[in-house]
């Protein structure tokens, strides 16, 4: 059979594959590399979240990503290799602690930033001086990029700002006819985007909280800069989106709040004004349905609740609701990635 015969072409001109985790079909996988190789764009499963991915080190191919997510050209890509040696390569310092993290949570969801080697283009560090490196810890990614023989430069597949993808279909109601192929591998386990860890920074800076928490970094590590609190959009207290300190970010379409504890408050109010209402219920607060609103609840454990909280988000925002309202969990290292994609969502 042809490779091109394998996947269905829609009219818009993105070809879908299905692809099984638990054996990926070489077949297919040979199928998404070509395109890699040729400079298209693929997106493709990660135990985090889906990814965008192009040639790193074709320029060109990673245009193409910063133009079919609407990216502005100063947010610098993750580059996504299969191997430690292969992010040896594509640093110009490879520093003992980046050797101990790459030990301890390779492949996993953690992106380290170092110093860029002269190999990466320009255009995946944003014109600076690091680079964002990361081995996925998902069998379809990591069989992409053997199969490939390539570093993969990756963001996640949404246009720029809005939900992240936690699933194909996810995917493809917003980048259809601007990816040439999506590999569809089911859902994603992890759910939220990797810990981003800056190392050229002493001690190391925690940019973007994740799977891995600050508590996690620092038993390896010792102390980190913990992701600071000025970067997250301030909480708000009326029954409307306030304005966030920060651009939004991981944000549903739906006006989105958030509520320190239970919501049913205000969730009540809400709807007694006649809203249709999305609750986002964490399994710990008590609910009581209110009429009109759509309720969804959320595991009470943090791993748990960052692995459905996209797909939840996705639902509410399909849903056309006049609002979405979502409890944040407590302020402890174990919850900090959750009430961050939150208050992120919740930011104007
Ligand atoms: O889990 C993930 O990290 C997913 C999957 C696909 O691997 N990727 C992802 O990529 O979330 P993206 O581009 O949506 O988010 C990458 C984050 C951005 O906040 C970006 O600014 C930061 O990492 N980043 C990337 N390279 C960087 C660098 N050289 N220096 C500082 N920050 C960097
Ligand atoms: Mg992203």
């Amino acid at each position: 059979m042809p490779a091109h015969t394998l996947g269905m072409h829609a009219a818009h001109g993105t070809e879908v594959l299905k692809i099984n985790p638990a054996a990926p079909a070489p077949a297919a996988l040979e199928r998404a590399a070509e395109v890699l190789r040729r400079g298209g764009l693929v997106a493709f499963p990660t135990e985090t979240v889906y990814g965008l991915g192009a040639h790193a080190l074709d320029a060109t191919a990673v245009a193409r990503i910063y133009t079919a997510k609407g990216r502005p050209a100063t947010n610098p890509v993750i580059v996504h290799v299969a191997d430690a040696a292969t992010a040896h390569a594509l640093a110009a310092a490879w520093p003992p602690m980046a050797e101990r993290m790459a030990q301890a949570w390779w492949p996993g969801p953690l992106t380290m930033v170092l110093p860029r080697a002269a190999c990466v283009p320009e255009i995946v560090a944003a014109g600076g001086g690091t680079v964002g490196l990361r081995m996925p810890n998902h069998p379809v990614a990591l069989a992409l990029l053997r199969t490939a023989r390539l570093p993969v430069a990756a963001p996640s597949a949404n246009r720029s700002s809005e939900l992240s993808p936690t699933r194909a279909e996810h995917v493809l109601a917003v980048l259809a006819g601007r990816v040439d192929l999506i590999l569809d591998g089911g859902p994603c386990s992890a759910g939220i985007e990797s810990t981003v860890v800056d190392l050229t920074t002493t001690p190391p800076r925690v940019l973007r909280p994740g799977p891995i928490n600050p508590a996690d970094l620092e038993r390896l590590l010792g102390p980190v800069t913990r992701p600071s609190r000025a970067n997250l959009p301030a909480l708000a207290s009326a029954p409307l989106p306030s304005p966030g300190l920060l651009a939004r970010h991981y944000a549903p379409r739906t006006p989105t709040i958030c509520v320190e504890g239970s919501a049913a408050a205000q969730v009540h109010a809400l709807a007694a004004q006649g809203r249709k209402v999305g609750w986002l219920i964490l399994e710990f607060n008590a609910a009581a349905a209110a009429a009109g609103t759509i309720q969804v609840e959320l595991p009470g454990n943090p791993a748990a609740c960052a692995s459905a909280l996209y797909d939840a988000l996705h639902k509410l925002d399909a849903a056309g609701l006049d609002c979405i309202v979502a409890e944040l969990p407590p302020e402890t290292d174990a919850w900090l990635a959750v009430r961050d994609r939150l208050l992120r969502a919740a930011a104007k």
